[in-house]
């Protein structure tokens, strides 16, 4: 019953995330969420804490679905594609974890982590002035 109330968290959480209307702000903001999302998920799977673990994940997951769908929004293909592995590789730390089968999350950690710098060097921009912006 916990489980389950959990997953329909989650899964409230997801749809919240895809409904709010996809501004650059909004984008920014999820960004804000993916640094202290995979230092807690770093902690989950240092503690083998399935529960912590599928829950940073859950929020990684729903984060690279706005990311997913505010490029689909704006036609552009690689940074699109680049999302849905990140949110696939989310989902299936989440999925790992539930499982127990721990050896196997450094690889789907891979698949999160290799889109970060790809997608930043191709759409980020920094700014003069500090922070950054899309392009
Ligand atoms: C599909 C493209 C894409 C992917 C994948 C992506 N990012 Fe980003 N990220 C961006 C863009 C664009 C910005 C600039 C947003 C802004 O500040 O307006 C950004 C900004 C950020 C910021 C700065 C937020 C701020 O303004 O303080 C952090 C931190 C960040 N990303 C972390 C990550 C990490 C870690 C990953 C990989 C796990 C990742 N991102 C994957 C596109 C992406």
């Amino acid at each position: 019953m916990k489980l389950f109330l959990v997953t329909l968290l989650a899964a409230f959480a997801i749809v919240g995330f895809a409904t709010v209307p996809q501004t650059e702000q909004d984008y920014e903001a999820a960004m804000k969420k993916v640094l202290p999302a995979q230092g807690n998920l770093k902690k989950g799977i240092e503690a083998k804490d399935a529960d912590a673990v599928k829950k940073e994940a859950a929020v990684l997951e729903a984060v690279f679905k706005l990311s997913e769908d505010f490029w689909k929004a704006r036609k552009v293909q690689d940074a699109t594609d680049w999302s849905i592995m990140a949110k696939q590789g989310a989902a299936e730390i989440g999925k790992l974890a539930g499982e127990g089968a721990w050896d196997k999350i450094p690889d789907a950690q891979k698949k999160v982590g290799g889109t970060c710098t790809a997608c930043h060097t191709a759409h980020r921009e920094k700014l003069p002035e500090g922070g950054y912006k899309i392009k």
